[in-house]
């Protein structure tokens, strides 16, 4: 039996695969250990969005090397870094990874490990080669809804309704690393969110890289909400990431009124001016991103609003910024992710619009968003002063402080209380005390189960 560590990189998604792995490697015997020390095997589930992505792996993987020198384990690259660098991450002597794989090549990791033992026995003292095992072949139809994830967290369940995407923003590097769009059937979803429920989770959040374009057959996203909605025992639906172009009615009117799908949407602005926009391919306009949100409010006003924003996107004047400024402005979302724009090899921009906005500018332009969301936030938090949230136990003792347990509201806000033996993935009722641009502080009404 060998062991093997696993490390995950980047977004839900790759969370969601080491899962799956986790599950496709226990089956052939393999155990999984905690930590690198112990690992005959270590595999990074790798990120490629943007550029600090992409190093944080090249460092790892020396960093391994280093402390592993004596005894080295067989290096994996998985998930996205694979299928966008496969032969520079091949060919690179230094790095000299052992085995890649792509995401939609997990059911093959236990061949591509043998395969690299094998290796060893028929050339053992081999340099570096392009004869190492390796899959990063894109598939049109995986959506490994044959595996059951091997879940850790025990409170949230991430559920992947569908992978890959067919939007090609043009600075995106996904839909190359993960390939077309494909839904999983509404029914084996179902199947598998009762199964969760017979396990004990009480939320399930559904992911999908354009989560709100889901279709299988007839059904469509805000029929799978309902479908979901409809397991006993299942008490919150999440979903992410979805795409402000696919906010029908119909999903709006299943969410407002379906107690058990939470009033959160993370909807990626990415930038508020129309050239901008257009430039990146993300097929709505200023107007039409604002007339949503105004739509999503007034449907369910109490809803949470979080966003993606990017700055510096090739040609982008200090005007057209100025713009997305007053967009964050105007909606005030709960919070915001901002990222300076990375070009990303293989990317319609990389090809088509030299990353001409200097790093100092997507500073100052970053540095000004950050110091308004946090107003905003901060804002934002404050309105809860005095509200009463049921809350999901997450931690019953808050690594920062053992004193205070952690829960998230229904608009995914994570509230701090002061710990009495409340058990994880148990609801509990708090009012709101304290409001800091992070988070909430709460003390505890009752349980809402008792
Ligand atoms: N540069 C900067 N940010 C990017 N994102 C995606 N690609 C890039 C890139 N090339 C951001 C987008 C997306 C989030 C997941 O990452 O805002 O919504
Ligand atoms: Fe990338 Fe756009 Fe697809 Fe999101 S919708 S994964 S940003 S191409």
């Amino acid at each position: 039996m060998k062991n093997v560590f696993i490390e995950t990189y980047g977004c839900q998604m790759n969370e969601y695969d080491s899962e799956l792995i986790r599950s496709i490697l226990t089956k052939e015997n393999y155990a999984f250990v905690k930590n690198e020390f112990d690992a005959d095997i270590v595999m990074l589930n790798t990120c490629a969005i943007r550029e600090n992505a992409h190093r944080k792996i090249y460092g790892r993987v020396h960093a391994l090397k280093h402390a592993r020198r004596d005894n080295p384990p067989k290096i994996g690259i998985l998930g996205c870094m694979a299928t966008n660098l496969r032969t520079d991450l091949l060919e690179d002597r230094n790095l000299n990874i052992d085995f890649i794989a792509g995401p939609d090549s997990y059911k093959r990791l236990p061949e591509l490990i043998e395969q690299c033992y094998a290796l060893d026995v028929e050339t053992p003292h081999r340099g570096v080669s392009t004869d190492k095992p390796f899959d990063v072949t894109l598939s049109e139809f995986e959506t490994y809804s044959d595996v059951i994830p091997a879940r850790t967290d025990g409170v949230n369940s991430w559920l992947a309704i569908m992978r890959g995407c067919n939007n090609f923003c043009t600075f995106c590097v996904v839909p190359y690393t993960r390939g077309r769009e494909r839904s999983r059937s509404t029914e084996n979803i179902v199947e598998e969110v009762k199964l969760l429920a017979a396990q004990g989770f009480k939320q399930v959040t559904l992911l999908g890289q354009n989560v709100n374009s889901y279709r299988h057959e007839q059904n469509d996203f805000a029929k799978l909400l309902e479908a979901v909605a409809s397991v006993d025992g299942i008490e919150r639906i999440r979903f992410t990431s979805p795409h402000p172009k696919d906010f029908p009615d119909s999903l709006l009117q299943v969410m407002a009124r379906n107690k058990k799908v939470c009033k959160h949407i993370h909807l990626p602005l990415q930038a508020g001016n129309d050239r901008v926009l257009d430039m990146m391919n993300r097929t709505y306009t200023q107007k039409e991103f604002l007339d949503l949100v105004v739509k999503i409010r007034t449907l369910m006003p109490t809803i949470s609003l979080t966003t993606d924003i990017i700055v510096g996107f090739p040609t982008e004047t200090d005007a057209e910024f100025e713009d997305t400024y007053r967009v964050m402005k105007e909606v005030e979302f709960d919070s915001a992710f901002m990222f300076k724009y990375s070009e990303r090899k293989n990317t319609i921009a990389s090809r088509k619009f030299p990353d001409d906005v200097s790093d100092e500018v997507k500073t100052e332009r970053i540095v000004c968003l950050n110091e308004l969301q946090k107003e905003i936030s901060h804002k934002k938090n404050q309105e809860h002063i005095g509200q009463v949230h049921e809350l999901l136990i997450e931690q019953e003792q808050s690594i920062h402080n053992p004193n205070f347990s952690v829960g998230r509201t229904d608009g995914n806000k994570i509230v701090t209380f002061p710990a009495n033996h409340h058990k994880r993935n148990e609801f509990i009722l708090t009012r709101i005390t304290v409001a800091t641009p992070h988070g909430l502080k709460g003390e505890v009404l009752k349980d809402s189960s008792s």
